[in-house]
């Protein structure tokens, strides 16, 4: 079976082709960086009218790149949600649309889902159950995966989301938007140790997560700093390496426990936050102490992407699932009421 995908949920325009047999065909993305850049943020409204610029050229050029055609498709995935309303709706529109047009199934996918099952597209993939850490400017979660739509979410983030504790602490730092790779360049230049930010929620049992004390131990700091007359670049940069430090501690010793509780031997991690390099080696380094197989996406697939709304709407359309004729988008939709597709029935 060929899939198209399509992904629009925030400020990336990406479609991407999955062949059920080939596997990946062609991938393609606009980034809106630069259009919301002078903002320091995404406008909503903004996001969805170049969704509408780009979408269907992008579509053109994805087919072009597998050399195929239209008529090869055989069914649609859109993200369906959680995203910006508008941003969705564009996606969520041209998908349902085009798939009525062709009289093919199409099937709306949950974005977090397609994260998770984002490190199936590379050449060694997880193997189910495994432990997903899913970290991105939206989300922090702690799940245990048993297979395609069985998720257990062990833990989540009580306010921020670990990218937007990034993001935000950036913007403190007066970096340019994005603000969590400008944040991360930053940090690699700082000097470990001169700073001491808290590692929130380690003294407490569980597996929930809370980083918007850390953001503000960051400002409180940096407020000192100024008053001071010592803010100079190698000092931001020592802040910024203290924070990351800090953010990279309290994930790897979370998932570390979610080990611990589920005797899971795979550990996954997923989502924006998961291309970042000091994270990628703490968790790796995790896994060789504790001999467990750590999986990643290729950093490209860690932000967001359409290979990864192809792979997870592929395999539930395989197993027959699909949507009616409805144009699905969801703002807020809570992972917990995912189930595991079963035979031509509508998603969620
Ligand atoms: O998964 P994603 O592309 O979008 C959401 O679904 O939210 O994640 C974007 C988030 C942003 O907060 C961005 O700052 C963060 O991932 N991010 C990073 C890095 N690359 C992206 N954070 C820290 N280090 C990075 N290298
Ligand atoms: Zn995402």
């Amino acid at each position: 079976m060929r899939v198209l995908a399509i992904e629009t949920s925030c400020d990336e325009t990406a479609v991407a082709l999955y062949d059920s047999e080939q596997g990946l065909l062609a991938h393609q993305l606009h980034s809106q960086i630069a259009l919301h850049a002078v903002y320091g943020g995404v406008v909503p409204e903004l996001a969805s009218r170049d969704h509408v610029r780009k979408l269907l050229p992008l579509i053109e050029a994805c087919l072009h790149e597998a050399g195929t055609n239209h008529e090869q498709v055989d069914g649609v995935a859109y993200t369906a949600g959680p995203g910006l309303i508008g941003a969705l709706l564009v996606g969520a529109a041209v998908a349902r649309s085009y798939a009525f047009a062709r009289g093919i199934p199409a099937l709306g996918v949950h974005h977090l889902e397609g994260h998770l099952l984002a490190p199936m597209l590379e050449a060694e993939p997880p193997e189910y159950p495994f432990v997903a850490l899913l970290v991105s400017g939206g989300h922090t979660l702690l799940a245990q995966v048993a297979g395609l739509g069985e998720y257990q979410i062990l833990g989540s983030t009580l306010d921020d989301a670990a990218g937007e504790a990034f993001d935000k602490t950036a913007k403190v730092l007066g970096l340019p938007y994005p603000g969590g790779p400008a944040l991360a360049k930053l940090a690699e230049q700082g000097s470990p140790g001169r700073f001491q930010f808290p590692r929130p929620m380690l003294d407490r049992p569980g597996l929930d997560f809370s980083f918007s004390g850390l953001k503000t131990a960051v400002v409180v700091t940096l407020r000192q700093l100024q008053a001071n007359a010592t803010l100079d670049d190698q000092t931001r940069a020592d802040v910024a390496c203290a924070f990351q430090h800090a953010v990279v501690e309290t994930l790897v010793a979370k998932c570390g426990r979610a080990l611990d509780q589920t005797g899971a031997r795979t550990l996954v991690v997923a989502g924006g936050v998961g291309a970042n390099r000091s994270l990628r080696a703490q968790l790796l380094a995790l896994g060789n102490r504790r001999g467990v197989v750590v999986r990643y996406p290729r950093p490209e697939f860690c932000t967001d992407n359409a290979a990864m709304i192809a792979y997870a709407g592929c395999q539930r359309l395989l197993l027959g699932q699909h949507d009616d004729l409805k144009i699905r988008a969801t703002a807020r939709w809570p992972m917990d009421n995912l189930r595991a597709p079963q035979a031509t029935t509508t998603h969620s």
